[in-house]
């Protein structure tokens, strides 16, 4: 049953990207499975972390839930106002318009995504006077503009200066604000501090946390690096190749992994590679590159890079499997504990110490 606090519900989504035909005269046309079926339930008020390597669907999925993108299939169920449930994937021109101004996104490279010929106030007041809030010009809009900026760490002074006038970090901001200003529900953060040194990092993470708390709102937050979702994410997804291998309590998850993949991105991490009980610290390594989402696997789609791999994986895809209450994982030994998985990779020379 689905909890009265589910703010989104994705099932099965799909997208698939058309590719050039191999020759004039082949009967079928080769897609791009970029997101292959997922189904995951984002709560009202948390932070949900999706992470994985570069190419492996993370802002397809992020488009594509905020229908972006067309999905090839699948629903993403929205409880809106007073607890209504919609379909958003069925929705078209105007209802979905009138959805857009709560299901809000922020993107990796916040110079590309700012107009640079628009000063940052014209850039911020767009949405809200789309939204109908405030009249372009308005002293009502001036008042909301220096209040908003003040909210996301910016001087108002700065709403005469144009993006090229600002630092990396002080552009992110006012992305946030451009996105905030328009008082959204659920923020999708592509990858929103990775182009950001570490302190400013930390800063930008603190204020999304601040104003999550003080505006109500809840984040799919989006990045290929494990240690900022492990901070900013009560609960997480790990992903491969178009589909989610793992799913649960952040702390769970990075306390213990059970997806082979999962062991393996973890052991990377510095900050987590203490030895258990006296052992020296195991970064496990990953031979290979993540296959093609034109032409996946037969099987697990991990197979054959997985210091796990039995004849089966290569066959049988593994279900994402509820293994413990809330942690989820697709493998055929899931139920294989993490210290004995590290200890497998370790005898097959996967691990370094
Ligand atoms: N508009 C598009 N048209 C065709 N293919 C696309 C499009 N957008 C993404 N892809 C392909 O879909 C796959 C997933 O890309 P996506 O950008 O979602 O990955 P990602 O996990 O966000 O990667 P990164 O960490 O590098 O941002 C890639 O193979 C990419 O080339
Ligand atoms: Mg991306």
């Amino acid at each position: 049953m689905q909890s009265t606090q589910t703010l989104l519900s994705v099932k099965s989504l799909k997208k698939h990207f058309p590719l050039p035909k191999k020759s004039l005269f082949s009967r079928h046309r080769p897609y791009l499975r970029a997101v292959e079926g997922i189904s995951l339930d984002i709560q009202k008020g948390e932070t949900f972390g999706l992470v994985g390597e570069s190419g492996c669907g993370k802002s397809t999925f992020g488009r594509t839930l905020l229908q972006l993108y067309k999905p090839t299939s699948g629903s993403v169920i929205y409880r809106g106002k007073e607890g209504e449930e919609v379909d958003i994937t069925a929705l078209k021109g105007k209802e979905l318009r009138a959805l857009r101004r709560e299901l809000q996104i922020i993107f990796q490279d916040p110079y590309s995504s700012l107009n640079p010929r628009m000063t940052v106030g014209q850039i911020i007041e767009e949405g809200v006077a789309a939204h109908k809030f405030y009249k372009k010009g308005s002293p009502q809009m001036q008042v909301y503009l220096t209040e908003i900026m003040q909210k996301c760490g910016l001087q108002p002074y700065m709403l005469n200066r144009y993006p090229h006038q600002f630092s990396g970090g002080q552009r992110q901001r006012v992305c946030i604000a451009r996105a905030l200003a328009v008082k959204p529900k659920f923020v999708v953060c592509d990858e929103c501090v990775s182009a950001l040194d570490l302190s400013v990092q930390s800063q930008i993470l603190n204020l999304l946390n601040d104003l999550k708390e003080r505006e109500g709102l809840t984040y799919l937050f989006i990045s290929h690096d494990l240690s900022v979702v492990r901070y900013i994410s009560q609960r997480l997804a790990v992903m491969y190749l178009g589909k989610i291998v793992e799913m649960g309590e952040a702390e769970q998850v990075f306390s213990n992994p059970l997806h082979p993949y999962t062991v393996a991105l973890i052991s990377a991490i510095p900050s987590m590679q203490a030895g258990k009980e006296g052992k020296p610290p195991q970064k496990i390594l990953l031979s290979g590159n993540m296959p093609s989402a034109a032409n996946p696997p037969k099987g697990c789609p991990f197979h054959a890079r997985c210091f796990m791999a039995q004849e089966c994986c290569q066959r049988i895809p593994a279900p994402l499997k509820e293994v413990k209450t809330g942690h989820f994982v697709s493998c055929h030994f899931a139920e294989i504990p993490t210290e004995e998985k590290r200890e497998i990779a370790f005898k097959k020379g996967k691990a370094k110490t």
